[in-house]
């Protein structure tokens, strides 16, 4: 049992294989968090707990006359609001009195076998092999009798500790929730820190940044309607020392697609915050008396061995317990060509058949047809909303064109972007009180297009038929998700003034609701995300699809960045990457071997290419098909920093029993004449002979982890390598 009680000390500990997490039931019977790092066996942490008279900091009435107790310096698993503690809150709640206030205690606590599920919410479960455990503690405020319930998921083999929240409004007038953090981690010596984020924008998703923590609330977030280009539901907090391979860090990767937050304090003690759940911006939610509402899961992590170690956490534990998908380890993920970059929204039925018969012999498996094919679309000006096939450019209908490209022993893929609607579609001018629109106010438009209120039912049933409809009409194999817009103009027609500040979460509800009806539903199709390339690349939307459009970038020298970026905490069986003509200088060959830190597929016009090309790529695709072990399950190790100037960018996989790697490196920056490079691999097995890539060439894993392999200087910019390393039988 990853939780242990003990009733003396009144601790609740939770402990992973590595790590150990404990709070107090303390004074005046608030929830105090004592530790979180590296396994403490069974020790009561409560020694930790320093009180002293601190000026200026409020004490709770009830120990008034003991003014060493203040919850402004007590490290708190749930921080309250009006209580004294004038750090951020993990609670906001107007009462129905009309007070601003939550003053939390313990009431209680259960543990039991098993992972809880979330009602309204994904998050991640607990497979059969899996040792997982559950604590509950409620929290209640005795006047307005709200209760907080604080949910515990722990992954004892994974490594994993899971943070959920739930407000149940046991009182009987309605309360207004206005700030609900799903985590809350106070470190109590936390001057050492750091704060690593994926920000980003537009074509250049998930960039490092790493800033010390000085005194006063550092946030990431995002109020864009959906988790972002331009920042990552993903934080890690590592000391100043921490790298890539040696250090404490602590990962938080927050399972919502919506607007989110995560806030770190550094206080005046030197005590560090983290709270992280849904942003309050334009939040107020009304819960009335017997209501519950649900926060989204954190799913934290703690590692010793720097950001490789927090990262091989995470895509160990996201690749097996996130998303029910066939095709995360059942079904060989295909090899397919997207019409996007081949011929944007200028085709029809033959063209396309042309283009996935001239893909076949390049070993392709899939032929998707992107954006373009329904309603009245030519352009980006109209149609969306519209699911039915545009028999103009698909002149024999959408049946007999996937016959087709299967006689061919091809599968067939589509695109969708459900959530969205033309303001020049039928959808639009049937139901315009669908589209998100201020009443008296016209809305900003974006790509020139609305966003459907994802919070109404009728609509969300309305995509659910359509949808459905299509994918029941025909064989197809693959779907493409794809929202093009930041929400803005909220509003929902269908709820009363009072409760336009649910509209951002109840849309976000809304969508899960529909894709649970879509997705899970069709369990033989390939779902893949993508928003705009990748702006909503979140846990929740990978609970859905197991792959996800990493970027409109397809740029192979941009993408270095992008995938080292999001490898951080997502694994790279889930990167979209294609190869496509963006880049004409780089060739073929750079493309293929960056491509295949992904998915691995093309997004160009296959009837351009030569035969001579179109046989490269035949061999590219056999290649990634070959390696699919190792690029799919294998560790994947960061080998160099490509922010950081260097001449070459690198990376590894590793089968899991170190038999296998495929090292792979991309020359960015050549200076003339300069220093030999060697690249040192990783996470092989020291005293065994690895033959490298199949020829005469035998070294020790010693040898290549610590002097490295010597890299050609002898070639031109954008030049690549792939090593093989296989382990030789002793
Ligand atoms: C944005 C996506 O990222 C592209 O790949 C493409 O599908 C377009 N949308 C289509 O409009």
């Amino acid at each position: 049992m990853g939780i242990i009680e003990n009733k003396k000390s009144k601790t609740l500990t939770l402990h992973t294989k590595h790590s150990s997490y404990q709070m107090k039931i303390g004074n005046l019977d608030y929830l105090l968090h004592l530790y979180y790092g590296p396994s403490i066996c069974d020790t009561d942490m409560s020694y930790q707990i320093m009180q002293y008279d601190r000026g200026f900091s409020g004490n709770p009435y009830e120990s008034r006359d003991v003014r060493t107790f203040s919850l402004d310096a007590q490290p708190q698993e749930f921080s309250t609001q009006q209580q004294g503690d004038f750090r951020t809150t993990s609670i906001e709640i107007v009462n129905g009195d009309g007070s601003y206030s939550y003053n939390g205690k313990t009431a209680g606590y259960k543990i039991s076998k098993g992972k809880y599920q979330l009602e309204t919410l994904p998050c991640v479960f607990a497979n059969k092999q899996d040792t997982a455990d559950t604590l509950i503690v409620t929290l209640s405020d005795v006047v307005s009798n709200v209760q907080v319930e604080l949910l515990y998921g722990v992954f004892e083999e994974a490594d994993v500790i899971t943070r959920a929240v739930k407000v149940v409004n046991k009182g009987d007038k309605p309360i207004h929730l206005k700030k609900i953090m799903s985590t809350c981690l106070d470190f109590l010596n936390g001057a050492n820190f750091d704060l690593v984020s994926l920000p980003g924008r537009y074509g250049q998703e998930r960039q490092v940044e790493r800033q010390h923590m000085t005194h006063h609330i550092h946030t990431i977030g995002s109020v864009r309607g959906s988790s972002s280009h331009q920042q990552n539901p993903f934080v890690v907090l590592c000391d100043r020392e921490t790298t890539e391979d040696y250090g404490k860090c602590y990962g938080f990767s927050l399972m919502y697609s919506g607007n989110f937050l995560a806030e770190v304090e550094l206080d005046q003690y030197d005590q560090l915050r983290l709270v992280m759940g849904i942003n309050p911006k334009q939040f107020v939610y009304e819960l009335k008396p017997g209501e519950t509402f649900e926060g989204p899961e954190v799913v934290m992590a703690f590692s010793e061995h720097g950001f490789t170690g927090l990262s091989h956490l995470y895509h160990d534990f996201y690749r097996t317990n996130l998303c029910k998908s066939k095709f995360v380890s059942d079904v060989m993920r295909p090899v397919l060509i997207n019409s996007w970059e081949a011929a944007f929204m200028d085709f029809d039925d033959v063209k396309l058949i042309k283009i996935a018969r001239a893909a076949k012999d390049m070993g392709v498996d899939l032929l998707v047809m992107d954006d373009g094919w329904f309603g009245k679309r030519d352009d980006d000006n109209s149609g969306l909303g519209d699911w039915f096939v545009n028999e103009e450019k698909i002149r024999c209908g959408l049946r007999k064109l996937v016959e087709q490209i299967n006689d061919l022993g091809m599968k067939f893929g589509i695109w969708f972007e459900p959530e969205m609607v033309s303001e020049d579609s039928d959808l639009y001018r049937a139901h315009p009180d669908w589209a998100m629109e201020i009443p008296g106010r016209r809305g900003v438009r974006s790509r020139n297009q609305m966003a459907l209120d994802m919070s109404r039912k009728d609509v969300q049933d309305y995509l659910i038929k359509q949808i459905n409809d299509i994918l029941d009409e025909a064989n197809i194999y693959y779907v493409k998700w794809d929202i093009n817009r930041s929400l803005s103009d909220i509003w929902s027609n269908k709820l009363p003034e009072t409760k336009q500040g649910e509209v951002y979460h109840r849309y976000i509800l809304g969508l899960y609701r529909v894709m649970d009806a879509i997705i899970l539903t069709h369990p033989d199709i390939l779902f893949e995300g993508c928003s705009g390339g990748g702006g909503r690349y979140d846990p929740a939307m990978l609970h859905y699809y197991p792959q996800y459009w990493v970027s409109d970038n397809t740029n192979p020298i941009d993408r270095l960045k992008l995938h080292y970026g999001t490898s951080f905490v997502y694994p790279t069986c889930t990167m979209g990457a294609h190869i496509s003509d963006n880049g004409k200088y780089i060739p073929l060959e750079t493309k293929a071997v960056v491509a295949m830190c992904g998915t691995f597929g093309y997004e160009l016009d296959a009837t351009h290419l030569t035969d001579e090309e179109r046989a490269i790529c035949k061999e590219q695709s056999d290649r990634f098909r070959k390696y699919y072990h190792i690029l799919f399950t294998g560790d994947y190790y960061r080998l160099t920093n490509p922010f950081e100037s260097g001449n070459m960018t690198a990376w590894q996989h590793v089968t899991k029993d170190k038999s296998e790697s495929l090292l792979s490196v991309v020359v960015t920056n050549l200076t003339c004449n300069g220093p030999q490079e060697y690249i040192r691999v990783k996470g092989l097995e020291p005293e065994a002979m690895y033959r490298i890539n199949d020829g005469e060439a035998v070294y020790s894993g010693a040898a290549l982890m610590n002097a490295g392999l010597p890299i050609n200087r002898e070639i031109s910019e954008y030049t690549s390598f792939q090593f093989y390393l296989a382990r030789q039988k002793r």
